[in-house]
């Protein structure tokens, strides 16, 4: 049988199942409840629609610099058109949520500079989607607080490897989602 992550994230065609994040959420999370969640990185909504079918009952909102998705969505969720990385972005949103998931920029100076604003707004998890490689990853790991390090959780993702390049620096690797568990 299928968990309820990897079902909706097929459903809505999310590229979370291409990585096989399905897993990792089922794994962390298992039926932790999620009553309210902020998503760094809409694009065309298909994770929104997924959150929203795994836990009908939750607030979801989220934020991303364009609006590529069908403006509809704009009904069901509260999203914010600006960056993350934006210092008043973070004042903008509600104060705090179960669950924030960045999965906007994958570049690891972003996802820190989307952290050092964004983790005190999570009360139970902070996950970091597609870290662009293990160079990216160890970079991103030396500049996390030490107890925060303790409490994260890593996973590969299943979808290819590829080129990334980073600072100027290449590598052949796969992305990786980093779960941070603040319980
Ligand atoms: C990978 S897509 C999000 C996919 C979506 N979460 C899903 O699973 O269906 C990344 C999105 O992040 C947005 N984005 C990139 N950098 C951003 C930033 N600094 N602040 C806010 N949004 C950003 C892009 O515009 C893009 O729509």
């Amino acid at each position: 049988m299928l968990s309820k992550f990897e079902s909706q994230f097929l459903k809505q065609k999310c590229d979370k199942h291409y990585h096989g994040y399905h897993e990792y959420y089922n794994y962390v999370l298992g039926n932790t409840t999620i009553k309210s969640l902020l998503e760094i990185g809409v694009a065309w909504g298909d994770s929104l629609k997924a959150w929203k079918a795994i836990w009908p009952d939750a607030t979801i909102e989220a934020l991303d610099l364009h609006r590529q998705y069908d403006l509809n969505l704009e009904e069901q969720f509260k999203i914010y058109n600006i960056d993350s990385t934006n210092k008043e972005s973070s004042k903008l949103v509600s104060s705090t949520y179960d669950m924030v998931v960045d999965d906007g920029n994958h570049n690891w100076k972003i996802q820190l500079e989307t952290f050092n604003l964004y983790f005190d707004k999570a009360k139970k998890f902070y996950v970091i989607e597609d870290v662009m490689g293990i160079r990216s990853l160890d970079l991103l790991l030396k500049y996390l607080p030490k107890d925060v390090r303790d409490d994260t959780h890593i996973f590969e993702s299943r979808g290819h490897k590829r080129v990334f390049n980073v600072d100027g620096y290449s590598e052949v690797d796969s992305y990786r989602i980093m779960f941070i568990d603040k319980r």
